[in-house]
C-alpha cells in the first residue's frame, strides 16, 4: 500500500482513535492517544522522523473549568505517534478528566479515576471485566453499554487484537459504508501489520467511548501476538528466530497501543507485563502474563486427557519468577481481597461426566503444577479471599476453586469468574451445545451462559458479586444490554450463590 504525502502541518484531525487512560496508583495515572489523520497507513499519515508536540489538560470537572494542570508531551514517530503520559502529583481516589491538542485540533474527553491511598478502607469498589474483541465477528456493542457502567476501573484479560486475514465478505460486519482498507487481508506478521490491528480496533466508537469513560488495567493472551503460542513456541512450531521476531513486533506495537507505563516498554521479544495494584486495603490485583513464560502445550495442545507428560511438576504457566513474585506478593498482602487477573480458566473443566476426561491443555488445566503451586502458596500466605478473573473462552462462567475438584464437599478456596467475549464468536447463544454437559460435569460450575458481554464485580468488606451482563448478538449493531445473573460469595466463607 503506498503511502501518501506526510500531512504537514496537520490538515486533518489527528486524533481519529481516541484516547485512553489506564494503570492508576494513588497518585498517578497514564493516558494515552496516538495521532493518525490516516491511520489505515503504515506511518499515520505523519512524518517519518522526529515527533510533533501535543498539548494535554487535566481538570476535577468535565467541562474545564476548574482548571488543574497542562503541558506538552510528545508523540515521536519512533512510537508510531502514540503518547503516553505518566502523569504524577495527583490526588488520591479521584475523578480527573483530560483531552489533548495539537495544532487546531482538539481530542475527546477523557475520563479516569486515581486508585485510593494506600491505606485507606474504601466502602467498596467496582470494575468491570472484559476479553476477546474480533473486530470481523461483530460490533462492540458490549463496550458502548460498559461506557456507559459507574466503574472505578476496567481490568482487560486478553484477545484486545486478533492476528487473522480479515475477510471484508465473510465477517459479521459489512463494509457497505467504508470499504475495509486492504492491508487486512493477510495475517499479522510485521511490525506495520500489528500497529494497524489496533488502529482498526480503536477505530470503533463503542472501544473508544470505553476508553474515554474509565481507566483500564490491561494484560494480554495469545492473540495479540499467535494464536496459542508458548513462550517462544509458535502454534505451527515456526524457528525461534522467526516467532521471536514477529513476537517482539507484536509486543511493540502491543506497548505502543496501551496506556502502560515505560517501565514495560519492550526490549525486543521481551516485555515485563505482569504488574500489581491496590485499591486501599480492599483489594489486591496481580496482573498476570500467562503467556510469555508458559511452558508448551502438552501433548501437542487441544483437549486431551491427562498424564504424565501435562502433570510434569517442572512444566509452568508462569514462569519460576513471575510465580515467586506473586506468591511474595500473597504472603505480604494485607488486602481484604486478593485478586489474580489473568487470561485462561483457572479452575478445572472436563467436558464428560466420565471419571476421566479430557481437559483444555491451553488452561490451567494444561499445568496442574503451577494451579497446585499457586493455591498452595495462597494457603500458606492465609489469603482467605482470593479471586481470578479470567477470560479466553468466549462463554460466562461462575466457578468456585475446589481444594479437590473430584470431591464437591471439599473446601472451597476461592471462586473464579470467566467473562464472556465481546465480541468473539459472533452471536453466541444462551446454552450453546455442551452446556448440561459441561454443568453435570463440573459441580462447581454455578453458571454458564454463551452470548456475547462483560461481567461488572462489586467488592465490598462483606462480599463479592458479580453481574454477567449479556447482549442478544453483537452481527448487529445496537443490542440493549441484560444482566443474565448475579452471584456473591461472602468474605471469609467463598463460594459463589445467585444473589
Ligand atoms: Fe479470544
Amino acid at each position: 500500500m503506498a503511502e501518501t504525502t506526510p500531512l504537514s502541518p496537520l490538515s486533518v484531525n489527528p486524533f481519529t482513535l481516541g484516547v485512553a487512560s489506564g494503570d492508576p496508583l494513588p497518585d498517578s495515572v497514564v493516558l494515552w492517544t496516538r495521532l493518525a489523520p490516516r491511520p489505515y497507513e503504515p506511518g499515520n499519515g505523519l512524518p517519518a522522523d522526529g515527533a510533533l508536540d501535543v498539548q494535554w489538560e487535566l481538570a476535577s470537572d468535565e467541562s474545564f473549568r476548574h482548571f488543574r494542570r497542562n503541558g506538552t508531551v510528545p508523540a515521536p514517530a519512533a512510537d508510531n505517534h502514540t503518547v503516553h503520559l505518566d502523569l504524577r502529583g495527583l490526588d488520591p481516589g479521584r475523578d480527573y478528566w483530560y483531552r489533548f491538542r495539537t495544532g487546531r485540533w482538539i481530542s475527546p474527553t477523557g475520563h479516569t479515576r486515581t486508585a485510593p491511598a494506600a491505606d485507606a478502607r474504601p466502602q467498596g469498589m467496582t470494575f468491570g471485566l472484559l476479553s476477546c474483541q474480533q473486530y470481523d465477528e461483530g460490533y462492540y456493542t458490549a463496550l458502548a453499554h460498559l461506557a456507559q457502567e459507574d466503574l472505578d476501573a476496567v481490568f482487560f484479560v486478553g484477545d484486545y487484537i486478533y492476528e487473522n486475514a480479515i475477510d471484508a465478505q465473510a465477517g459479521a460486519r459489512h463494509y457497505t459504508d467504508a470499504p475495509l482498507p486492504p492491508f487486512f487481508d493477510h495475517w499479522t506478521w510485521t511490525l506495520t501489520d500489528y500497529r494497524l490491528r489496533y488502529a482498526l480496533g480503536r477505530s470503533d466508537p463503542d472501544l473508544q467511548a470505553a476508553h474515554a469513560a474509565h481507566p483500564w488495567y490491561v494484560t494480554w493472551d495469545d492473540h495479540e501476538v499467535e494464536n496459542n503460542y508458548a513462550g517462544d513456541v509458535s502454534q505451527n512450531n515456526d524457528p525461534v528466530g522467526t516467532f521471536r521476531a514477529r513476537r517482539a513486533a507484536a509486543y511493540r506495537a502491543y506497548w505502543e497501543n496501551m496506556p502502560l507505563r515505560e517501565a514495560h516498554r519492550p526490549v525486543g521479544a521481551d516485555m515485563l507485563l505482569h504488574r500489581r495494584f491496590h485499591h486501599g486495603r480492599l483489594a489486591q490485583f496481580d496482573l498476570l502474563d500467562t503467556r510469555q513464560y508458559r511452558s508448551d502445550q502438552a501433548y501437542g495442545d487441544g483437549w486431551q486427557y491427562p498424564g504424565p507428560e501435562s502433570e510434569d511438576p517442572a512444566r509452568t504457566i508462569t514462569g519460576d519468577a513471575q510465580e515467586r513474585w506473586l506468591l511474595d506478593g500473597l504472603r505480604t498482602s494485607t488486602a481484604r481481597w486478593n485478586v489474580l487477573a489473568q487470561q485462561v480458566a483457572f479452575c478445572r473443566r472436563k467436558n464428560t461426566t466420565a471419571d476421566r476426561s479430557r481437559l483444555s491443555m491451553d488452561a490451567w488445566d494444561g499445568y496442574p503444577a503451577s494451579r497446585a503451586r499457586v493455591l498452595a502458596g495462597a494457603g500458606r500466605a492465609g489469603v482467605e479471599n482470593l479471586v481470578v478473573l479470567s477470560g479466553d473462552v468466549h462463554v460466562h462462567y461462575a466457578m468456585d476453586i475446589k481444594e479437590d475438584f473430584d470431591d464437591p464437599a471439599s473446601r472451597t478456596l476461592g471462586v473464579e469468574v470467566v467473562t464472556t467475549s465481546v465480541s468473539s464468536g459472533f452471536d453466541g447463544q444462551e446454552k450453546p451445545d455442551d452446556w448440561t454437559l459441561l454443568l453435570a460435569a463440573n459441580p462447581h460450575m454455578k453458571f454458564y451462559d454463551g452470548r456475547r458481554g462483560y461481567v461488572v464485580v462489586s467488592l465490598d468488606e462483606g462480599r463479592l458479586q458479580a453481574d454477567y451482563r449479556t447482549l442478544s448478538g453483537v452481527v448487529t449493531p445496537g443490542a440493549p444490554v441484560i444482566t443474565a445473573a448475579r452471584f456473591v460469595s461472602e468474605a471469609g466463607a467463598p463460594g459463589f450463590s445467585p444473589a
